[in-house]
């Protein structure tokens, strides 16, 4: 199915990957009202846990809960349950757990957190063709990217982590319903760090992106809310 490219201003996630929770609670504050969502992930949630998730809700905000489950079918379905009092507004689960991994999460999710938005990941932000061959994958990463998004679609996973660079091509081939998030995204002038398939916030906007996730370009400015400002600003341009 073909989907003309989408300029919609996508929404900003604050990647909140932050070493202690002063440092969570100074940031979310610098970053303001101008979030909706905030992203928590294992270094936060692995030492705050649900207290973390309940404040940051309790201060108007959406979460979503990055754990990238992965895992065999029933411990990933069991994990699911162990979450179902989080408000939780979005949960990633890794598309190489499998189609029976994931069609049994997707049947869960509807049933027991059916405001939640389940996300497959794809292939990570941080690997390159090198590293994937590394690993045994001998396809091109956008053959790879597209074949596990294909697996999330048709296991009715509602959404699909990728790189900014395989934008295009997933909104030409997966349903329009589909929600692309993606990470891997640095302004112009920021550093890489350990990510490798990158884009800046406007050509990610351009080529179709609902959600943008960004972490350390904000959370390591010498002025977080200058830089996300600075990130609003090209988007509203
Ligand atoms: O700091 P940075 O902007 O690179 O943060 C990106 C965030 O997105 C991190 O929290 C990382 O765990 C997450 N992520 C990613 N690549 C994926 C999926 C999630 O970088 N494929």
């Amino acid at each position: 199915m073909i989907r003309e490219v989408t300029t919609k201003t996508p929404e900003i996630i604050l990647a909140l990957d932050v070493d202690n929770r002063e440092q969570a609670q100074k940031i979310l504050q610098a970053t303001g009202e101008r979030l909706e969502w905030v992203k928590v992930g294992l270094q936060s949630y692995l030492r705050d846990g649900p207290d973390l998730i309940h404040s940051i809700v309790d201060s108007g905000k959406k979460v979503f809960l990055d754990l990238k489950l992965h895992d065999i079918p029933n411990t990933m379905a069991k994990a699911m349950e162990s979450l179902v009092r989080l408000p939780i507004g979005m949960l990633t689960l890794h598309a190489n757990a499998g189609e029976e991994a994931l069609q049994r999460c997707a049947r869960l999710g509807k049933e027991i957190m059916p405001d939640t938005l389940l996300l497959a990941v794809t292939v990570l932000t941080s690997m390159d063709q090198q590293a994937l061959h590394s690993i045994g994958v001998k396809s091109p990463v956008i053959e790879q990217v597209e074949r596990l998004a294909r697996v999330a679609v048709k296991s009715e996973i509602g959404g699909v982590v990728c790189s900014p660079q395989e934008l295009i091509h997933l909104r030409s081939c997966l349903p329009p319903v589909t929600r692309l998030i993606t990470p891997g995204i640095r302004p112009t002038g920021s550093a890489m760090g350990d990510q490798k398939r990158i884009m800046t916030p406007s050509l990610a906007m351009d080529a179709g992106a609902d959600y943008l996730v960004i972490g350390r370009p904000i959370l390591e400015a010498e002025n977080p809310a200058a830089a996300l400002s600075n990130i609003l600003g090209e988007l509203d341009q």
